[in-house]
């Protein structure tokens, strides 16, 4: 396959811990528990094939609707794993960032997250950018405020806004846009992710829950997008 045809960003919609401990008599909590692992393997692999970015769904702004235990839990899960997790980030070389409102996060959550970003700013290798609090909705919402106040304040006309100016007011205003969406869990839904940036992703879904997501179903999805044509609308001669 030649570089042309590998993804720069993949982002991954990491679906079916759940149904992945209910299949074998656990509780919710194993399957996300062993999710973790996945999110340590495919992230490694990722950098290993010097992949520019690779943004992972971790937890969404709809997911607060869960039971108070299971987001207790996946709090606790989260902070653990920024704290573990420190150094295959900085052995692989990655840049650690994060997309969401993460305000809304609880406190000690948020100061790991700063001391990641932190530690490992001036890495250079893959960006792993973790979508926490994240809504796609949310954040064109976000955006169109940000660009409101721009407005109203006199710094920019209305005929100046454009899709640049949206692109610029994003969560991921300094990222490229990804090249494909993996989903695992088997749902062909997008679930509020990156909105804006998927126009025009490649997607690739797979019924493999994500504790079970490893080397062999990522190779799978890059050469299958290795054979897709992106047009953007236009033709391929
Ligand atoms: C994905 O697994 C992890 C999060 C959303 C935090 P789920 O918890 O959604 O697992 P299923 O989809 O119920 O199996
Ligand atoms: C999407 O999975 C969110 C994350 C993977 C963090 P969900 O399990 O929340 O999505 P739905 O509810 O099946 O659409
Ligand atoms: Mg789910």
């Amino acid at each position: 396959m030649s570089a042309n045809n590998l993804p720069r960003h993949i982002a991954i919609i990491m679906d079916g811990n759940g149904r992945w401990a209910r299949n074998l008599g656990m509780t919710r909590i194993r399957g996300h528990i062993r999710g973790v692992n996945s999110v340590r393997d495919i992230t490694t692999e990722c950098a290993r094939k010097h992949l520019e970015q690779l943004t992972l769904y971790a937890f969404s702004k709809e997911n607060w609707s869960r039971p108070r235990y299971e987001i207790g839990l996946l709090m606790r899960l989260l902070k653990r794993y920024l704290i573990k997790e420190r150094p295959t980030i900085k052995d692989n070389n990655i840049r650690f960032t994060v997309i969401g409102q993460i305000e809304g996060l609880p406190e000690d959550v948020r100061k790991e997250i700063a001391i990641n970003i932190e530690e490992s700013k001036s890495n250079t290798g893959m960006i792993l950018c973790l979508a926490l609090n994240y809504g796609g909705r949310a954040e064109i919402v976000d955006a169109a405020k940000a660009i409101a106040s721009d407005v109203a304040k006199g710094e920019m006309s209305l005929d100046e806004i454009d899709e640049d100016t949206f692109k610029h007011h994003m969560y991921t205003a300094d990222m490229r846009d990804p090249d494909l969406l993996i989903r695992t869990g088997g749902d062909m839904r997008i679930s509020n992710f990156l909105l804006w940036e998927i126009s025009y992703a490649e997607l690739w879904v797979t019924p493999v829950y994500w504790p079970d997501f490893k080397k062999e179903h990522l190779e799978e999805a890059i050469r299958e997008y290795g054979s897709r044509e992106r047009r953007y609308g236009g033709l391929i001669e």
